[in-house]
């Protein structure tokens, strides 16, 4: 029998980039602001911070020790551990929470690439020209023209394509070390200038609107349903609850410190989500638009604004849109390879053919149903469309419940000595104390906070 390769990640750094990559991507620049938009600003970023901190770090360094600790895959690790099949539904509930959310993200991914396309094209000059009215009706129409709502569906379509072509050619290639260098070189650049979107942002007249919606929090506009949503931003954004994680530390060194990498992923990954925040807010207000009506267009219909009058306006504008295009790569590499380990280890087919089942999976359903005016494009479940559907089913449905699974699993039924031989890397780290506060909150804190939220999004509990 072939034994699988496993590659690993040359270094500390390269662990710290590669995970990095897969956290950042549209969860950033793309979600978090028009969430916070559509539930009110300041109150739901602070219930998002908490669910980072006590939801998302101890989850992470509960999917590190199980990735590392067996080096396997999301379902393979389960039977390494010798755990009760039960417990391998976390990994195959991963395995459709990448898919259902492959079907949406590749869509969203081909509108920024189009976006470098139409920067490229010069098909946002026409903006420097006009007042602010006018300018953010252009961008409103060049935005529906892109997703396909303005005009055909081929377009967005293509563009999905095209995205899926680019990731599979990364993952066939298995250049782990190319995703290294890539993610090391272009992630601190995507960060300059997303400050520099900042700077323009604030110096915009009417910016402290801007900050004061996202950093004022009004708790009257929470409620149950922003809560829920928030808890899920917290799993989506550090791809949390499904397999990733537990994935990539299989391939992580040995000598990492699986406990302070997830603290500086998340806290890296806020900065980010804070940045395009700031750069975005101002220019929301500013330009008379309103942050609860923008929803998910958010980030398309503002940044070109940002641009507009600036020198070199249209050339940051591309590189604006290329860095993003890139994150949102990389973290779509991060959510293939989850049914890609399982297909090549668990099944044994080759990794070539299992990009290519996958992707082809992904393209299929994907063009089918998430494009208006695509074959189900308009059906509906329930209130939603597919595109939401899949976005509510993994977000705020799969990935806390992989959470509150995996959470259970590691505090209840791993033993407490392999836990710690692993993560303070076989006695060589001193982390008594924060292995004591881990271990409490992943027992007590972590299962009953998602299990509140769940209650109280199905009324069965208010707060
Ligand atoms: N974290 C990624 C983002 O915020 C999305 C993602 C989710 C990636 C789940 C992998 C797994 O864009």
């Amino acid at each position: 029998m072939e034994k699988p390769k496993r590659e690993n990640f040359s270094s500390g750094i390269a662990v710290f980039f590669a995970t990095l990559g897969s956290a950042l991507g549209l969860g950033n620049m793309w979600k978090f602001p028009y969430l916070v938009g559509n539930n009110g600003g300041g109150a739901f970023l602070f219930v998002y911070l908490i669910c980072v901190f006590l939801l998302g770090i101890p989850v992470m360094i509960s999917e590190f020790f199980i990735g590392r600790h067996t080096r396997k895959n999301a379902i393979g690790a389960f039977t390494e551990l010798k755990a009760n099949p039960f417990w391998k539904c976390i990994g195959y509930m991963g395995i459709l929470s990448s898919l259902f959310i492959m079907f949406f993200y590749t869509d969203v991914a081909g509108w920024v690439y189009s976006y470098v396309f139409r920067g490229i094209k010069g098909d946002f000059n026409i903006l420097s020209s006009l007042e602010s009215t006018k300018a953010a009706n252009t961008t409103q129409s060049i935005f529906l023209n892109t997703t396909g709502a303005g005009n055909s569906a081929i377009n967005p379509m293509i563009w999905q394509l095209i995205v899926l072509v680019v990731v599979s050619l990364i993952i066939i290639a298995g250049v782990k070390k190319g995703i290294e260098k890539v993610t090391k070189t272009l992630l601190p650049i995507l960060f300059i200038l997303v400050i520099i979107c900042d700077i323009r942002a604030l110096t915009l007249q009417g910016s402290k609107e801007g900050l004061n919606f996202l950093f004022n929090p009004d708790f009257s506009k929470l409620n149950g349903s922003s809560i829920m949503t928030a808890m899920g931003l917290a799993f989506f954004k550090l791809s949390l609850g499904m397999g990733t994680m537990i994935t990539y530390a299989s391939y992580f060194t040995n000598d990492n410190n699986l406990m302070r990498t997830p603290i500086k992923v998340a806290l890296s990954d806020i900065m980010v989500s804070l940045l395009a925040g700031i750069a975005i807010f101002p220019v929301v207000f500013s330009f008379g638009m309103k942050p609860e009506g923008s929803g998910m267009g958010l980030l398309f219909t503002t940044v070109p604004l940002i641009f507009m009058k600036l020198p070199f306006g249209n050339l940051l504008l591309i590189a604006f849109f290329f860095l993003t295009a890139i994150a949102a790569t990389t973290a779509l590499i991060s959510l293939l390879e989850v049914p890609v380990a399982f297909l090549s280890e668990e099944l044994k087919i080759n990794r070539t053919k299992s990009v290519i089942i996958i992707s082809s999976i992904v393209l299929i359903v994907g063009i089918l149903t998430v494009h208006p005016g695509s074959l189900f494009g308009n059906a509906m479940i329930g209130s939603r469309n597919l595109f939401d559907f899949y976005d509510f089913l993994t977000s705020n449905i799969l990935m806390p419940l992989g959470g509150f699974l995996i959470a259970l699993f590691v505090g209840y039924v791993v033993n407490k000595n392999t836990l710690y031989q692993t993560l303070s890397n076989n006695g060589t780290l001193n982390i008594a104390v924060s292995f004591k506060l881990y271990q409490f909150v992943i027992r007590y804190i972590t299962p009953i906070l998602v299990l509140l939220v769940f209650l109280n999004s199905l009324q069965i509990i208010t707060f």
